[in-house]
């Protein structure tokens, strides 16, 4: 293991109502951005430099992936990073992705791209989570497969083209294509009906790739060669999440989060809480290593329910939790359609959700896909202990629930957090949050 993985203690972690929430923070770097960093610097030819890594448990998982096909992966300081790129060869023994569904599904790609066998494995979560998503097209592209959840063991080499249409929006789905595509003869297309994070499209350019994006269409060029380069890794929209919220519903809060990525594929949970009535400014925007970065300036607000429609899930696909908090402080009620894809995510995140608010005395319930919550206007009742079920965001949730809310809001476990934002609770706690 990784020595600067957290150890995952079981810790119960409590959000008391707080204070007015009051600085300026930045969040640790891009989640997305940060695992294809080390994948396609493992791919590259010569020497590819990280600064600003995201250092979670994700991550560190595919920072020993890439090691463990054969590129040379080392940390330099905090957050920053060398990799060479190498053909990638068998690993010794089975590739363990942690947590990861990001990890696990972009590794499977670039893996099946070589004359190579690798079994990969995960946690207790990623276990159960699908994986003939990305299996099925990588077979359609010549790849021999074992297993439709972890383990599962890959056999590559030798692969043609594909022209696959991306029905669930997955950018997961669509860059393991792309990047098993790397080292595929002929066409690689990955169509999208609606688009999802372009990161991984964006960075192969960085590393010096041809890659076509027409009409909903993605399509490797003939350059597919990889060249080492600089990744300077921009603030986590997804965490920045938390921190925002928290201001928008501890009343008196003013909290400026610096340096966030605001690519338009990513922002949609921004676009929702401004139609909701979030008093919230981008300032200072600027395009940083082909990313749009903002500063991001929130003050509390009173916010009104709304209807989010099933086009914006894409954007947003990892910050419904959140939003589900703050519809619960919200006047009227919240309905977020097209959340199918939620169920099969660290966990089932919709019941999760509906579980925790409910416990937190505010009323929520699905129906079909969509996650209807009743808000009041007022700070919901609290006084819970929610269960994280083994999920950061879950976790991260609803301890910002429990900073606005009359009674404290606990979580069974906050150790996953770290999967995604270490340094979470020192963080919140620098704004004046009170979280123990
Ligand atoms: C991610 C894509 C999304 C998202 C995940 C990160 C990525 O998953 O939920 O946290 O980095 O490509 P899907 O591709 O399954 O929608």
């Amino acid at each position: 293991m990784n020595a600067l993985m957290n150890t995952k203690s079981e810790a119960l972690l409590t959000g008391y109502r707080s204070p007015p929430l009051a600085g300026v923070i930045e969040v640790p770097g891009d989640k997305s951005i940060s695992h294809r960093a080390l994948i396609l610097g493992g791919l590259a030819r010569g020497e590819t430099r990280i600064t600003a890594l995201l250092e979670g448990d994700d991550v560190l998982h595919t920072a020993d992936a890439v090691r463990a096909f054969g590129a040379d992966v080392e940390r330099t300081g905090a957050g920053e990073w060398r990799v060479r790129g190498a053909e990638w060869q068998n690993p010794a023994g089975p590739v363990d992705c942690g947590n990861s569904g990001t990890g696990a599904r972009l590794l499977m790609g670039a893996a099946a791209g070589f004359p190579l066998t690798a079994t990969f494995t995960g946690d207790q979560s990623l276990s159960s989570r699908p994986m003939e998503r990305v299996l099925a097209p990588l077979r359609d592209m010549g790849a021999r497969t074992n297993g439709s959840t972890l383990p599962v063991t890959i056999e590559g080499g030798s692969l043609h083209g594909i022209s696959f249409v991306n029905e669930k929006a997955s950018a997961q789905v669509k860059s393991a294509i792309l990047l098993a595509g790397l080292r595929a003869s002929g066409n690689v297309e990955v169509i999208e009906p609606a688009r999802s994070r372009d990161h991984t499209e964006n960075m192969l350019r960085s590393f010096g790739c041809d890659v076509e994006c027409a009409g909903g269409t993605v399509r490797l060029g003939k350059r597919r060669a990889l060249s080492g380069t600089e990744v300077r890794v921009p603030g986590d929209p997804s965490s920045a999440a938390f921190p925002i919220v928290a201001a928008l519903t501890v009343p008196g809060s003013r909290v400026t989060v610096r340096n966030v990525m605001v690519n338009p594929l990513r922002t949609g949970l921004l676009a929702t809480l401004r139609e909701m009535g979030a008093d919230l400014r981008t300032d200072n925007e600027r395009v940083e290593g082909g990313e749009p970065i903002a500063d991001l300036v929130v003050a509390a607000s009173n916010l009104n329910g709304i209807e989010v429609p099933a086009s914006r899930a894409p954007s947003m696909i990892d910050e419904y939790p959140i939003l589900a908090v703050a519809s619960a402080f919200a006047s009227g009620r919240t309905v977020m359609h097209g959340l199918a894809e939620l169920r099969v995510k660290e966990s089932n995140r919709l019941e999760a959700v509906i579980d925790g608010l409910r416990a937190c005395g505010v009323d929520a319930h699905e129906e079909d896909d969509s996650l209807i919550v009743e808000g009041t206007g007022r700070p919901a009742a609290g006084g819970a202990v929610v269960s994280a079920r083994n999920d950061h965001r879950i976790a991260m949730s609803f301890l910002v629930m429990g900073l606005a809310s009359e009674r404290p809001v606990s979580v069974d476990n906050g150790g996953m957090i770290a999967t995604s934002f270490p340094g979470f609770v020192q963080l919140m706690s620098s704004l004046g949050a009170t979280i123990s």
